[in-house]
């Protein structure tokens, strides 16, 4: 793939990206088509860029802390509820892109752990049961 195409198929990644949010498969069945660039090597080309996601983003993002602090405070079994509550693993997103389950090294405020982030907004002392209290509050 010559600079020119590979030029224009970032731009195109990044119109569809602005457009929706991410990039969708059938995008990418387009994108291949116009620039008759094979979805394989677009895959590959995208990939390296870490700007670009394939994946629509949930409506809300959770994120459990299991660095040191909310570890030995059972850090663990918050995510493990949650995995079981949302059906997913960590990492995942739901079906119904509502809640996507993330992990976090550390989110620099042990004092208050257990801690999970839920949209940004920090939620201390968390345990199971609370946890899937304040999921139900979530809309
Ligand atoms: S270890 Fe969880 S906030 Fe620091």
């Amino acid at each position: 793939m010559g600079n020119t195409s590979q030029g224009n198929l970032i731009s195109m990644l990044q119109k569809a990206q602005e457009e929706f949010g991410y990039i969708s498969e059938s995008q990418v069945c387009q994108i291949s088509k116009h620039l008759r660039i094979s979805i394989s090597r677009i895959y590959g080309v995208a990939t390296f860029y870490a700007q670009f996601r394939f994946t629509k983003l949930p409506r809300h993002t959770i994120k459990v802390c299991l660095g040191t602090a909310c570890h030995v405070r059972a850090g663990e079994k918050i995510l493990v509820a949650l995995e079981r509550e949302l059906n997913i693993t960590c990492g995942e997103t739901t079906s119904d892109y509502r809640f996507g389950l993330e992990r976090v090294a550390c989110f620099g405020c042990c004092a208050l752990a257990p801690v999970v982030v839920i949209d940004n907004k920090v939620y201390s002392r968390i345990t199971p049961q609370k946890i899937l209290t304040l999921l139900k509050k979530v809309k």
